[in-house]
């Protein structure tokens, strides 16, 4: 099988050649191919995301993405890489799991799933000036994406602990947010064995810091999902080892929650952890789950250990990290 390369930009550099490491110390005779996509490939060549990246992302099995830079204000023809990639390939499901690691840095007992919507919400990228001193952007929900959405989490949850809630603001946002809830419910009847529930977004935010314990699959729309799931990953240590999947129906990019992370990029200290469980991700994705479940076990093997990087209150370098991972394995 075939495996796209994407660092990207800032700590992608870093974390995905880590990633790369771990999938090839499995000997499952994967090939992997490099591609370019970022901020920094925009700055030297004005295009963010080539077509000759596309293509191999469409030739190849699933890709390992690391992350983009984004400015901050509008820089002309430039968008996001990854936006663009999830548009391209229509990767509907953004899978973030949130499980608990070993070690103080994390919260014990949880297995939390966050199925966020990955295709329009607040990200349809509907925005305009309505005047010099208005902007508007539009904030899209439509009846087949929440559905496909909801079908996906309602299958995990399923399988997994059958809990599910469904997560919006519905008594604000009465139509968008009034569709997305209402086809959710009505999937969430064909899977009668799955404990359904609902709660409002900002309640949600509180109950995750409270007691999350007590929840299983969450399923949102777009912009809550991606708040929520950084949310979340501090209860198991923080961005630095929470990994995600956006999937669609032919493709699918895993890459770790966090960004290319300015402020410690070129250090050699950026936590591998999140990119190499979204190597996991990746695997089970490619039905490999023997090998999927051997990678989180060293995961674990390394972190009980001790051994840590700095955002985890250790000192271990990535390189560090990634080897006792590797020794683990
Ligand atoms: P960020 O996720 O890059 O960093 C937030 C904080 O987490 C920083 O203090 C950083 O040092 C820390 N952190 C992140 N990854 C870490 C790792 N592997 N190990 C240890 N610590 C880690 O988010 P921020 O600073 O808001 O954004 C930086 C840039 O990344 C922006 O240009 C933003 O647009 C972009 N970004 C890209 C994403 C993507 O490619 N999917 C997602 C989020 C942000
Ligand atoms: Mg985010």
């Amino acid at each position: 099988m075939r495996i796209c390369i994407i660092p990207g930009d800032g700590v992608g550099q870093e974390v995905i050649p880590a990633a790369q490491r771990v999938l090839e110390k499995l000997d499952l005779g994967l090939e992997f191919v490099r591609a370019e996509a970022g901020f920094e490939h925009f700055e030297r060549t004005g295009d963010a995301i080539p077509q000759k990246t596309l293509e191999t992302i469409k030739a190849c099995d699933a890709t390992m993405f690391g992350a983009t830079s984004s400015p901050m204000g509008r820089v002309a023809g430039y968008r996001s890489p990854i936006l663009a990639l999830r548009k391209a390939f229509d990767l509907y499901a953004n899978l973030r799991p949130v499980q608990s690691l070993p070690g103080p840095f994390s919260r014990q007992a949880l297995d939390l799933l966050i199925v966020r919507e990955n295709t329009e919400g607040l990200y349809a990228g509907r925005e305009r000036m309505e005047d010099d001193d208005t902007a508007i952007t539009e904030r899209v929900i439509t009846r087949r994406a929440s559905e496909r959405i909801a079908r996906m989490a309602f299958e995990y949850a399923s399988k997994r602990n059958k809990r599910l809630t469904i997560v919006h603001k519905a008594n604000v946002l009465k139509l968008t947010d009034g569709l997305f809830r209402e086809t959710c419910l009505k999937v969430g009847r064909e899977f009668p064995g799955v404990n359904t529930q609902e709660m409002l977004v900002d309640a949600m935010a509180m109950r995750l810091i409270q007691d999350p314990q007590n929840f299983g699959v969450i399923v949102t729309t777009n912009l809550f999902g991606d708040i929520l799931s950084d949310e979340a990953s501090a209860l198991i240590g923080g961005l630095g080892v929470a990994p995600s999947g956006n999937i669609g129906t032919t493709n699918a990019v895993f890459e770790p929650v966090h960004g290319s992370a300015p402020d410690i990029m070129g250090k050699g200290i950026a936590n591998p952890v999140g990119a190499i469980l979204s190597a996991a991700m990746l695997l089970d994705y490619l039905k490999l789950n023997e090998a999927a479940g051997r990678v989180r076990r060293a995961v674990d093997t390394a972190l009980a250990q001790n051994i840590l990087t700095r955002d985890l209150g250790g000192t271990a370098t990535t390189d560090e990290m990634t080897r006792a991972i590797l020794a683990a394995l």
